[in-house]
């Protein structure tokens, strides 16, 4: 179940990817059940976000006949990782999609322009013959993630896909502004951004809840 709010954003609203979202927004939540819940999102989402996939047939031979069975159709699928959240939606759809090629992109914030500075960015060769999944848990403010899409972009990416866990409308602008090309799929659009550039009401910093740091 999901709502598409436009060409460019599509909510996915399945009554498990709700629950679970409400139980990592609790603050008392552990980092363990965090982590847990992350991952079991991740692959709730990845449901979605793959869900155009090409697909093309296959002669199989069933125990009673041949068929022309429906199966992925070419290079199929890079995941990319921005750093370090990305990597708590990264496991859970790896288990789905164990044959992904897998990226990561580092980018900080300069503390006087504030805007994102890369510090790694180790990318799949082949990204323009592959549907790129960019993960991260948290769209705020957007630059970092259009960023981030900039680099793909740059290494060929052509299909590029963005899930997250929450997302902002300012962050939601930026990238339809940045790139329209990149439909996003997440599992809740908040309310705002706070004057630290947290989501509100969020669940927090993701990075620190899932790897217990502060
Ligand atoms: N990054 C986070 O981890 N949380 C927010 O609320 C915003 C950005």
């Amino acid at each position: 179940m999901s709502e598409q709010l436009s060409e460019h954003l599509t909510v996915v609203t399945h009554p498990l990817v709700q629950h679970k979202l409400t139980i990592m927004r609790d603050k008392d939540t552990s980092t363990a059940s965090f982590r847990q819940l992350l991952r079991e999102i991740s692959q709730l989402l990845a449901y979605e976000v793959t869900r155009e996939m090409a697909m093309t047939t296959k002669r199989i031979e069933t125990p009673l006949c041949e068929m022309d069975a429906p199966a992925l159709a070419g290079r199929k699928l890079a995941l990319v990782s921005i750093l370090r959240a990305g990597n708590g939606l990264l496991d859970g759809i790896l288990e789905l999609i164990p044959s992904a090629r897998v990226g990561f992109v580092g980018l900080y914030r300069d503390e006087e322009t504030l805007q994102p500075v890369q510090y790694y960015c180790k990318l799949p060769q082949d990204l323009g013959d592959r549907l790129v999944i960019a993960v991260d848990p948290m769209l705020a403010t957007g630059n970092s993630s259009a960023a981030a899409v900039d680099l793909l972009k740059a290494a060929g990416a052509r299909n590029i896909r963005f899930l997250c866990l929450l997302a902002a409308p300012e962050g939601v602008a930026r990238m339809k502004e940045a790139h329209p090309d990149v439909p996003i799929v997440t599992a809740a659009l908040d309310e705002r951004l706070n004057e630290k550039g947290y989501i509100v009401p969020g669940l927090g910093d993701a990075g620190d809840r899932m790897f217990g740091t502060r």
